[in-house]
């Protein structure tokens, strides 16, 4: 199990809502950015939390790597600027949320369809910071969807792999449409999963011919996690 500190944020008393831990995490975050570097930036409300406090540090970092479209428009529109992932070649940190993640800092991501860029910044970031209220820490990976994006021919080949697995694959829609990402790809949400090994399963599905990223991410698993709890922002480590 992880090791867990004391709070390093105490909350006002009374109840927070998801929001309010949302924007915890999101500012505790700062203390990992590396100033007078770049920092690799993830996707999603949490992490529009985080974006929004870099905004508050912008003059003392280079700027970010994004995984999304969703957060380039969010850094630029804050006066943050953007580089080409191609264009750099490490980062020392990487801060993202995450849809579940284990004990171990294995996680399940892509709720905001982002997996694919997400794990290619991830790949090339030596920490991975994950921020998440303490509804995302589970046991075991697979209570929330796993998310598979696909390339489109080979959706219903890819529904049959999962189903003999015993998972139940379906096409996430977006206005009454397969949802395309930004890679102009399908989501596949799998349900029905139990998924005890995660570095195993990932290996496997990773195979599947037209299976572009599964969204277990245990080779780009967190060493941090900053959990929103009750009782303030708990350190997770790795
Ligand atoms: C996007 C992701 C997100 O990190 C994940 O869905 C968590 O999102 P949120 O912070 O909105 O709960 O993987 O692809």
């Amino acid at each position: 199990m992880p090791s867990a500190s004391t709070p390093t944020f105490a909350p006002q008393p009374g109840a927070l809502t998801q929001d309010q831990l949302k924007t915890l995490v999101g500012q505790a975050a700062l203390q990992y950015v590396v100033r007078g570097e770049l920092v690799g930036v993830g996707t999603g409300s949490t992490v529009n939390k985080f974006i929004d406090a870099l905004a508050s540090i912008k003059d003392q970092i280079k700027g970010a790597v994004s995984s999304s479209v969703a957060s380039t428009e969010r850094l630029l529109a804050l006066g943050i600027p953007v580089f080409d992932s191609n264009d750099v070649e490490r980062l020392s940190v990487y801060i993202d949320g995450a849809d579940e993640i284990d004990g171990h800092g294995n996680m399940v991501k892509g709720g905001g369809a982002a997996l694919t860029r997400e794990k290619i910044v991830a790949a090339q970031s030596d920490k991975f910071v994950c921020i998440a209220d303490e509804s995302k820490l589970v046991e075991v990976l697979g209570q929330f969807p796993l998310p598979v994006e696909v390339i489109p021919m080979a959706t219903a080949r890819v529904v049959r792999q999962f189903a003999a697995m015993g998972g139940n694959a379906v096409v996430r829609q977006k206005n009454g449409q397969a949802l395309v990402t930004d890679n102009g790809q399908h989501i596949l949400d799998v349900t029905g999963l139990q998924i005890r090994d995660p570095l195993a399963f990932e290996t496997q599905v990773s195979q599947w011919p037209g299976v572009v990223t599964v969204g277990v991410f245990a080779f780009q698993r967190a060493q941090v996690c900053l959990l929103g709890t009750a009782q303030g922002v708990k350190t997770l480590a790795f």
